[in-house]
């Protein structure tokens, strides 16, 4: 028995990174999981190499009119949602003197529109006892120079979370937000210049307290285990996934 046996699942970013082992993790503990994506191809792979107990959607999250084949989706399936992990999102470095207002509205309309809108749009399909998991960032907790606009976006991620905890608590769903330190995906490892890919993860791994970089399949633990009735009593929190970077 998995812990989510019968459950549906959602994973916005679901096709690389993080959100693949999620997706991945969510089936193997039981879960039939929707996961989303910009590309069709990759979306394919993603939900291929995953199996029956994957559906893919094509659906960009900084389109709220996007959003809608996800319900559209589950919709179809039938069974209402148990729980969504809103990964899909990112940045890219900007010292404060560079930022454009295409890169602060290309940032936050990935991680704070994205989020807001999807949660939004599935509240409908929620059942009681269904877990939301924000992705948030230890970025938002430190004060990285040229991530402002990013951390920014995250820390206005990790407030949604608290209010929607309270707001959502009566319908018996709880909200909270997972926070990752340094994780080897794409994402962060296309953060780097060029040729400059070893330099930016020793760089990185100098912050962590286990001294090394996090994995996807251990973000994704941290997800199946807030998904399921392991936890329970957690709503509105903040849960470190992050190596210790910014623990000590
Ligand atoms: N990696 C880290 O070190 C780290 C640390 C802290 C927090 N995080 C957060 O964790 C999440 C995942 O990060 P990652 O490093 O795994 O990213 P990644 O390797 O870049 O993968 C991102 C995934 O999201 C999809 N995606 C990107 N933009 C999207 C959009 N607008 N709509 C729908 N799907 C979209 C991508 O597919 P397409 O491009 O094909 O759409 C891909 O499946 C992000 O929110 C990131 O901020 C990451």
């Amino acid at each position: 028995m998995g812990s989510l046996d019968g459950k549906n699942a959602l994973v916005t970013g679901g096709t690389a990174g993080i959100g693949l082992a999620s997706a991945r993790a969510l089936a193997e503990a039981g879960a039939h999981v929707f996961l989303t994506g910009r590309k069709q191809e990759t979306i394919d792979e993603a939900v291929a190499s995953i199996g029956p107990s994957a559906t893919g959607i094509r659906s960009d999250v900084s389109d709220p009119a996007q959003l809608d084949a996800i319900v559209d989706a589950i919709t179809a399936h039938g069974g209402g949602l148990d729980a969504v992990f809103t990964n899909a999102g990112g940045g890219e470095f900007a010292t404060l003197d560079a930022v454009t207002l295409e890169h602060y509205l290309d940032t936050f309309n990935r991680n704070v529109a994205g989020t807001m809108f999807t949660v939004q749009k599935v509240l409908p399909l929620l059942n009681s006892g269904a877990s939301v998991i924000l992705s948030g960032s230890t970025a938002a907790s430190r004060g990285i120079p040229s991530f402002g606009v990013y951390a920014a976006s995250k820390a206005a991620v990790r407030s949604f979370g608290r209010t929607w905890a309270a707001e959502l608590a009566p319908r018996g769903i709880r909200v909270n937000t997972l926070v990752p330190g340094p994780v080897e995906t794409p994402g962060l490892v296309g953060l780097a210049p060029a040729g400059g890919e070893k330099e930016l993860l020793e760089s990185l791994t100098a912050d962590v307290t286990l001294g090394r970089i996090g994995q996807p399949a251990e973000i994704a633990a941290a997800v199946v285990f807030l998904a399921s009735s392991a936890s329970s009593f957690m709503t509105g929190s903040e849960m470190f996934v992050d190596g210790g970077e910014v623990q000590t």
